[in-house]
């Protein structure tokens, strides 16, 4: 559960995190986040536009582990974006966070006109210490050419939706090539394969849940993954997940369910 992937610039990131996306403020997400912790996770991914920083925060400062020992990711949001707003949105989340920097901060979608301004505002914040490791969430690769011609930090991770249903095959050769690390979010489809014949079928042979299946088929991709679950038995299972080992064959079946399907949004086409 501790096994890190090594970012471009050096810094360590957790292969597996929780993602707390849609995970209510409050008393949900601060059970969901202690309850990760307390099970090994050291990586929390939240974003300004889930509401839920605060409790991220209190859930980290109960749960009593060592700053240093954590990875905690966030994202300024689309209003936000533009060189002084992104400085004053990131200030924002730091507060509600309660921490003095961040592991990781996003550009949370690309947004037109705007994402190159807000990009200039995360190379400053990485300068400056106060973020380790600056990425983007769903660039297409146009988006990320763009970006990287008048890019002086190259961003280190890029985060996009990704799952068995929609495998990002050409966006994952072009990110190991340019050295940026790709998270999926939504990696269980929000819960959309977990009666997929297919993965059931290979789960049953390792005796593990269709969850960890799709988990494992991620990190042995290279892909550095964040399950949201508020259930603790289940946030205690989606970390079970370094015990076994899917086949060369396994891979290829579950890349075979390939439909280029998104359940969110599509980074060209988004409004918001
Ligand atoms: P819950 O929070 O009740 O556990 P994604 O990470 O793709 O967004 O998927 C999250 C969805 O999958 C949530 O609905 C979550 O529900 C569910 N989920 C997470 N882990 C598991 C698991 N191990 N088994 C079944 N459902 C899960």
């Amino acid at each position: 559960l501790q096994s890190t992937t090594t970012l471009a610039n050096g810094v360590q990131m957790p292969w597996l995190g929780l993602g707390v996306y849609k995970v209510k403020a409050g008393q949900e997400v601060i059970d969901s986040v202690k309850a990760a912790l307390k099970a090994g996770y050291r990586s929390i991914d939240t974003a300004a536009l889930y509401a839920n920083e605060e409790g991220v925060g209190q859930a980290i400062q109960e749960s009593g582990v060592a700053r240093d020992e954590l990875f905690i990711t966030t994202k300024v949001w689309n209003s936000d974006q533009g060189y002084e707003s992104t400085l004053a949105a990131f200030d924002t989340s730091l507060n509600k966070l309660g921490l003095d920097y961040v592991d990781l901060y996003l550009v949370h979608w690309p947004v037109k006109g705007k994402y190159k301004d807000t990009w200039r505002a995360l190379e400053k914040l990485y300068s400056e210490g106060k973020a380790r490791a600056i990425g983007i969430s769903n660039f297409q690769i146009h988006h990320i050419e763009d970006l990287l011609a008048d890019a002086t930090v190259k961003p280190m991770v890029n985060q996009v939706e990704l799952h068995p249903l929609l495998s990002q095959v050409e966006l994952r050769e072009y990110s190991i090539k340019q050295g940026i690390q790709i998270e999926a979010w939504a990696p269980l489809a929000q819960g959309h394969l977990l009666d997929n014949e297919v993965i059931k079928e290979i789960a049953l042979k390792h005796n593990k849940s269709l969850a960890q299946v799709i988990i494992r088929w991620d990190l042995q991709n290279g892909i550095v993954t964040i399950p949201k679950s508020t259930n603790e038995q289940r946030i205690i299972q989606n970390a079970d997940v370094f015990d076994f080992e899917l086949s060369a064959q396994e891979i290829a079946s579950i890349d075979a369910l390939n439909q280029n399907h998104r359940f969110g949004s599509n980074p060209d086409t988004f409004n918001f």
